[in-house]
């Protein structure tokens, strides 16, 4: 395979990498349907509630180079920028986040490169999920190809916390007022409330449920 392992620097065009990233996007988006079918099969539930995947357009590939203070180059773009394609996962339970974490880390043919949990280190906005930077080795022709895939893991309710304070972070260009701020902070305590009482809730459901069985 080494042999074959071909480097980016070769691959020089824009058509072929955004093919690479697609790709990517694909069978990792497959492997994630597959875990959650088999799951689905073996324990009668489903961890994902549902899956989304994104490439980064143009725009803000080109956005985030500048912010990074990088050079525009293709080079760096697959060098710097990490979730050129993206896939979200969404949950009902926090336990869900973790046991799939597990999953996805125990698949042979993915490398996770870095881990990082912003649910045991809520961000100073409020912000929680667990994002996994993995790369998955897409088979060509001629060559494979290790592609990068940012995985963001988060419960329904830190989803739907995160996409309002995206959009107000958007309107505000990241200067919203006090008050907005202070508000958006008090609903993410909300959001870990809420989280923690039906993961208990649906635990003593369980409970209740095997009780009634035995
Ligand atoms: P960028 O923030 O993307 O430049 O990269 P990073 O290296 O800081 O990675 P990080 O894991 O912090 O963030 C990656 C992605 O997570 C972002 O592109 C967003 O999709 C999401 N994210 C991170 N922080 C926040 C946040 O405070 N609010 C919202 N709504 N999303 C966030
Ligand atoms: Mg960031």
């Amino acid at each position: 395979m080494e042999n074959t392992m071909k480097n980016y620097e070769d691959v020089d065009s824009w058509k072929t990498i955004m093919f690479l990233y697609n790709s990517a996007l694909k069978e990792v988006g497959t492997k994630l349907e597959i875990l959650n079918d088999e799951f689905q099969h073996v324990h009668k539930y489903n961890p994902i509630e549902h899956i989304k995947t994104r490439i980064k357009t143009p725009e803000s590939i080109v956005k985030k180079l500048r912010r990074y203070g990088y050079e525009i180059s293709i080079e760096n773009m697959v060098k710097y920028i990490n979730d050129i394609a993206g896939v979200r996962l969404i949950c009902s339970f926090t336990s869900d986040i973790y046991r799939l974490a597990e999953m996805i880390g125990n698949q042979s043919d993915l490398k996770v490169l870095s881990i990082k949990d912003y649910i045991k280190n809520p961000k100073e906005s409020g912000y929680k999920s667990y994002h996994m930077l993995v790369s998955v080795p897409i088979f060509l022709s001629d060559s494979v190809v290790d592609t990068k895939v940012e995985i963001q893991i988060r419960t329904i309710a830190m989803d739907f916390w995160a996409s309002l304070e995206h959009k107000i972070y958007y309107k505000f260009e990241g200067d919203a007022p006090e008050y907005i701020s202070r508000d958006l902070r008090e609903c993410a305590e909300m959001v870990s409330t809420l989280d923690e009482k039906m993961l208990s809730l649906n635990e003593a459901i369980k409970e209740c449920l095997e009780k009634q069985e035995e």
